[in-house]
């Protein structure tokens, strides 16, 4: 391993290709080796061993085939379940997602809604964090489970998707103000939540965050790849093809929704 190395990233399936295409805005110098596991989707709905042992088997994976030089945990369940394990089981940095509730408080003062997995809600990772902010803001937990079903599977379905969304969010009777996207796949979503609240909402999500603290970690490490360097992007799923075909459709339309001058 060397600076010039992949960095690996993962999720358990598709959504973790929004920080892929963060960190590759950030670092385009970097080459990034990127595993989705829709084999085994969605992780929030497993225990936390089994999302700490399939966690393990990819960080094995890419450490020894693909001699990472950092692995980023693209994906909020697992980041919740497995981070601070994998932290103490490999040498390298790991880096994990975190909801971005502080950002939210800051930027709104009315009632928030945090959209996740209910491991994520449960976790004491998140719960910690939310503490810290609860007194002051109303913010509301909403589990959304089946929104990771429909990145995996519907996005094609349009109107499926709309369902979907308003199945969750129908029930809040309080004015919202701000959303935090408290899983990667949701940000695939976020136009859809956008035109739900009508465009009144402000959106949050952590992608950009995670792709700064990994900046930051390498270079303090010296790890940051050489300014000449062409970073190569590969990706691999553990489904099927048709789901690296997926994965490489999400990254052209976050580049396309970005050219359009969405946010
Ligand atoms: C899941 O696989 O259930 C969700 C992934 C995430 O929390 O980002």
């Amino acid at each position: 391993m060397n600076k010039n190395s992949k960095i690996g990233v993962f999720d358990s399936g598709l959504g973790g290709i929004s920080v892929l295409y963060e960190i590759h805005k950030l670092m385009p110098n970097e080459s990034i080796v990127y595993f989705g596991d829709s084999g085994n989707a969605p992780y929030g709905i497993k225990t936390k061993e089994e999302v700490v042992e399939l966690s393990k088997r990819i960080c094995d994976h890419l450490i020894e085939k693909e001699d990472v030089k950092a692995i980023v945990i693209a994906c909020n369940t697992a980041t919740s379940a497995a981070v601070d394990i994998l932290r103490g089981q490999y040498n390298i940095p790991i880096i994990g997602m975190e909801p971005a509730i502080k950002p939210a408080i800051t930027g709104t003062e009315g009632v928030i809604v945090v959209m996740a997995t209910e491991m994520t809600l449960k976790e004491e990772k998140f719960n910690n964090l939310l503490y810290s902010f609860e007194e002051a803001h109303r913010i509301i937990k909403m589990p959304s489970p089946e929104l990771v079903d429909v990145v995996e599977n519907h996005m094609d379905d349009i109107e499926y998707i709309k369902k979907s969304i308003s199945n969750y969010l129908d029930s809040i009777s309080e004015h919202v103000e701000g959303i935090v996207l408290g899983c990667t796949h949701f940000i695939f979503l976020k136009d859809f939540i956008d035109e739900y609240y009508d465009h009144k909402v402000e959106i949050f999500d952590g992608n950009f965050g995670t792709a700064s603290q990994l900046r930051n970690v390498l270079h303090t490490l010296e790890l940051l790849s050489d300014e000449t360097f062409e970073g190569e992007i590969s990706i691999f799923n553990s489904r099927d093809s048709a789901f690296v075909e997926k994965s490489k459709n999400l990254y052209q339309y976050l580049r396309k929704r970005e050219q359009d001058g969405h946010k």
